[in-house]
């Protein structure tokens, strides 16, 4: 993690250096493009960002909401949450309505996602809720408190702690179920009469539905998915319209915490009535070199007026520079012949083009993410009615099941890592500076490939990946139709998965850095034989059809090679079951999944299709914890005694241990390298998430994660950052070394480089120096007794000396050091400053067992949304400003104000302690 920490006088300079910088920019972000996830405006097309400003209300429990509901839900009669993860899912139930519902009217909103017309839902007459008063132009709504999207109800808490929660520890234990509203006022010019005017929700946790000026418009259930809505039937221009949103988050209906609310960005979009459809381009290139590609295009044109349209379109095709400037003119253009859309219906217009000496999208390290930007201008009769603008990329992708993926004729191990949607302290509430924050810190580790666990992304993460040069699986589901939690997708997958699907493929098929689309994870049919691959296939399908250049894959977890459900999908996905599941002798007998390692079994089996681990390790470990004894084996499950303590609800952070089904870094390591046809790795996972704390649903977030809750890197971190960046020279040491109570006693050091040997000094005694072994990612010293003092290790690659690293026994806690991220935000209200507190001793020395009180105060234009520690069992609330350290580090999030320049002062205190500041400009 890159951590940058200025003294005042530094601070001027790089201020001086920073306004010079800015001005510039200034003056060159007229070139700056706009992408499909930003406010854009043309003379023909607007993309409003209404964010901001709505009324918000939660009934305080769903008994007594109202009873405009989706559909009739199962009763829950199993709500326990702590359920193995591989445990079996269950058969779905069905039930049988009785009572108003409204889904007829919601599933019409699909129709543009039905392939087969005869399939359309039609709305059926009536327009339910209208006489609710929240749907009201006139209702009150003063009382509701004001909020800005995006918004998550949940993640200020409190947290349900104790045994028995309303909300499990599964779900993270916040209030993340429950039914609210949502208001907002549009004032619509007149001047957009006869325009088409569309509601764009990026995502909605869960069950939307909405109203407009007292009209139920449609909604969409699954609260991963984006959708529109068309307004224009309802919409009164020359007035102001009032907009009411229900969402209805079921509890039980998640094995993680998936927040609660419009989580995610909302637009208004103003077009013609003859306009470029929703997500209306599609561009995939072909016979791609270093001298030349082929770019396709085809663009969906919807004409909504009452007339027959003949419509031209040319596309201008510029390229883009890292940061996403236009980089002089046009490189070509795509022209189409003029076509005739009738009135009220959609068409499709094609056209291609060769371009010469294409810079290339390819990921990162070894390659460069070039993007460009496609401009598509729509005419009807020579005038310019319509604008879109479309971000691609230009690269080739070939899977060769003897070796894996191959990216411009170069093969690239997957280096990649699971992420939930969550970002931490801030919730599902999508903020694009935390979430590119993730991934910086994943790319110093080494990290190249994401897959979307277990669902599709906000579109602007993947904006991210594509402009820092990762690969994505993007992944539509968890479930299908056999449930895993009693109320999840399962209970709408009949009616939604092909709307689910086509709508994720058509967002997300523009981006270079999806390379694969998964369509499950785990799914309960891997276990109904035919009927289960039948299904796999139908939803494959789908996915083919919707875009025929990317591979399929669902990952499996018990399905083997024999069984019908592998055979269907392109890229054989595993979960685990590459190293062996359960194969400890403790575990014989049990009824729970066990596997020898099956990555043989599937490559013969499937000679022709490239195989990836989707899921490996699920290890886990609490930042700066260590517990004693230390298993001997490379990998062990998790018990008291032997790496996890149930009464602390920790786990050992000597990275060797890991779920039952699962295994450490170093067994994964070990069992792809002896399998060289491996694509590579997902592992399980990057970030720790909120909720699915296993092994201890006591606390309220994960321990699998290899960086935490907060973003700070556990020692995990340095064993995968060791082994995926071998050029760079880095030694790391663990337990730390302050153990006053283990005087004399054995306490293993374990060293983790990049290097292939090491020599380790206790107090200037060397010892020994140990080499690493083939298949060995670690060098251990699991005799050392300790004393006080100074740990020190020189490490050497072939000979050389390569790295050092020293840690020393600290002195009591004495000051504080803050460290922002970034010192410079932009002041529009989103940009975030994360700043890192570390608990110090006299000497300046981190004290790794500080878990002072920390309390955070701010000055200047700018707010703490949030702070953490990255313990799994912190209940303070997210938005506390005070809070204990954890392993001597707090980290709190600072978010600058909309509008509002100049200096914000974060001063950090802790009883006892010195206290320091930190000045962030936000400009
Ligand atoms: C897997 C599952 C993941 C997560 C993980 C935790 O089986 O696919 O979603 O639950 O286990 O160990």
């Amino acid at each position: 993690m890159s951590i940058i920490h200025y003294s005042f006088q530094e601070y001027i300079i790089a201020r001086l250096v920073y306004s010079t910088v800015y001005l510039i920019l200034l003056v060159y972000s007229q070139n700056f493009v706009r992408a499909q996830t930003a406010e854009t405006s043309s003379d023909t097309r607007q993309r409003i960002s209404i964010n901001n400003n709505w009324r918000f209300f939660k009934y305080d429990s769903t008994a007594i909401a109202d009873n405009l509901i989706y559909d009739v839900r199962p009763t829950v009669n199993d709500n326990q949450d702590n359920k193995p993860t591989d445990t079996e899912p269950t058969e779905a139930e069905n039930i049988d309505a009785n009572q108003m519902v409204l889904k007829p009217w919601i599933l019409p909103t699909s129709n543009d996602f039905i392939i087969n017309p005869a399939k359309y839902f039609v709305r059926p007459e009536g327009n339910p809720g209208s006489d609710f008063p929240f749907v009201q132009k006139d209702f009150d709504d003063s009382s509701w408190e004001i909020v800005n999207l995006p918004h998550d109800w949940a993640i200020k808490g409190p947290f349900y702690e104790g045994p028995n929660p309303e909300v499990g520890g599964g779900m993270g234990r916040l209030p993340s179920p429950g039914i609210a509203w949502y208001r907002k006022k549009l004032d619509i010019p007149a001047s957009d009469s006869g325009k088409s005017i569309f509601l764009d929700i990026d995502g909605a946790m869960s069950y939307a539905m909405v109203w407009l000026n007292g009209n139920l418009v449609g909604g969409w259930p699954y609260g991963y998915a984006s959708w529109r809505l068309d307004l224009t039937p309802y919409i009164v221009p020359g007035n102001e319209n009032q907009l009411a949103i229900r969402l209805d988050n079921p509890n039980n209906s998640s094995r993680w915490y998936p927040g609660g609310g419009i989580y995610r960005n909302v637009w208004l979009v103003i077009t013609s009535a003859v306009h470029v459809g929703h997500w209306g381009t599609y561009i995939t290139t072909s016979d791609v070199s270093n001298s030349s590609a082929d770019i396709n295009l085809e663009i969906t044109i919807d004409n909504d007026s009452p007339n027959d349209a003949a419509v031209k379109t040319i596309t201008k095709i510029f390229e883009l520079d890292s940061d996403g400037r236009l980089k002089g003119d046009a490189v070509t253009e795509i022209k189409t012949s003029e076509t005739k859309i009738t009135a009220g219906l959609r068409g499709k217009v094609e056209g291609s083009v060769i371009i010469n000496n294409p810079k290339l999208w390819g990921p990162a390290p070894t390659q460069f993410p070039n993007r460009y930007f496609a401009v598509t201008s729509l005419y009807q009769s020579e005038e310019q009615i319509d604008q879109y603008e479309t971000i691609f990329g230009i690269r080739s992708l070939n899977f060769n099941p003897k070796s894996g993926v191959y990216i411009n004729g170069d093969l690239i191990k997957i280096k990649g890592v699971n992420q939930h949607h969550d970002l931490g302290a801030l919730g599902a509430a999508f903020n694009t500076r935390a979430a590119e924050r993730q991934l910086e810190i994943l790319k110093e580790m080494g990290c190249n490939a994401i897959r979307t666990a277990h669902n599709p992304p906000a579109p602007e993460v993947l904006e991210l990946t594509d402009r820092m040069g990762f690969l994505v699986m993007d992944e539509a589901f968890d479930v299908w139709e056999r449930e895993k939690t009693p109320l999840d997708f399962h209970l709408i997958f009949p009616e939604w998965h092909e709307q689910d699907l086509r709508s994720m493929i058509r967002r997300d098929r523009n981006h270079p850095s999806v390379i694969i689309w998964s369509y499950g994870n785990e799914v309960g049919e891997q276990y109904t034989d035919q009927e289960g691959a039948e299904l796999g296939k139908l939803l494959s399908d789908i996915l083919k059809e919707e875009d025929p250049t990317r591979p399929t894959t669902s990952a499996m977890n018990w399905a083997k090679p024999n069984m019908p459900f592998p055979a269907v999908m392109d890229v054989i996905s595993l979960n685990y079951q590459g190293e062996g599941i359960r194969q400890d002798s403790i575990f014989e007998g049990t009824n729970r999944i066990r596997t020898a390692p099956q990555y043989n079994a599937f490559h013969k089996k499937f000679p022709d299709k490239v195989i990836l681990s989707s899921e490996t390790a699920s290890a886990f470990s609490s930042r700066g914890i260590y517990l004693f004894p230390v298993v001997d084996d490379i990998s062990s499950y998790v018990r008291d005694g032997r790496g996890g303590d149930s009464k602390i609800h920790q786990v050992s952070s000597y990275e060797l241990y890991a779920v039952d089904f699962g295994s450490s870094a170093d067994k994964v390591f070990s069992s792809i390298e002896h399998h060289p046809f491996m694509a590579g790795e997902f592992v399980w996972n990057g970030f720790d998430y909120i909720g699915e704390p296993t092994p201890y649903y006591e606390a309220r977030s994960s321990y699998s994660g290899i960086i935490d809750l907060a973003g700070f890197s556990k020692d995990r971190f340095y064993i995968y950052q060791s082994y995926w960046c071998p050029e760079l020279p880095m030694v790391h040491i663990l337990p730390h070394w302050n153990w006053s109570e283990r005087v004399g006693e054995i306490t293993p050091v374990h060293v983790f480089t990049s290097g292939n040997e090491a020599e380790l000094f206790l107090n200037g005694k060397s010892l020994g120096r140990k080499k690493k072994a083939q298949y060995e990612y670690r060098l251990r010293w699991d005799d050392v007794k300790y004393e006080p003092g100074e740990l020190k290790v020189i490490a050497y690659n072939n000979g050389a000396e390569w790295a050092a690293a020293v840690l020393k026994t600290t002195d009591e806690p004495a000051g504080l050091e803050a460290f922002a991220d970034r010192i410079e935000i932009k002041a529009d209200g989103k940009d975030l400053s994360f700043i890192t507190v570390n608990v110090i001793d006299k000497n300046k020395l981190t004290v790794p067992t500080a878990n002072n009180k920390i309390k955070f105060e701010i000055e200047g234009p700018g707010e703490i949304v949030a702070t953490d520690n990255g313990d799994p069992t912190n209940f303070t609330p997210f938005p506390s400003h005070e809070r204990k350290a954890f392993s001597g580090l707090a980290l709190g999030i600072v978010r600058s104000k909309s509008g509002v320049s100049g200096f914000i002062t974060v001063t950090v205190t802790s009883p006892g302690l010195k206290e320091v500041q930190v000045v962030i400009n936000s400009q």
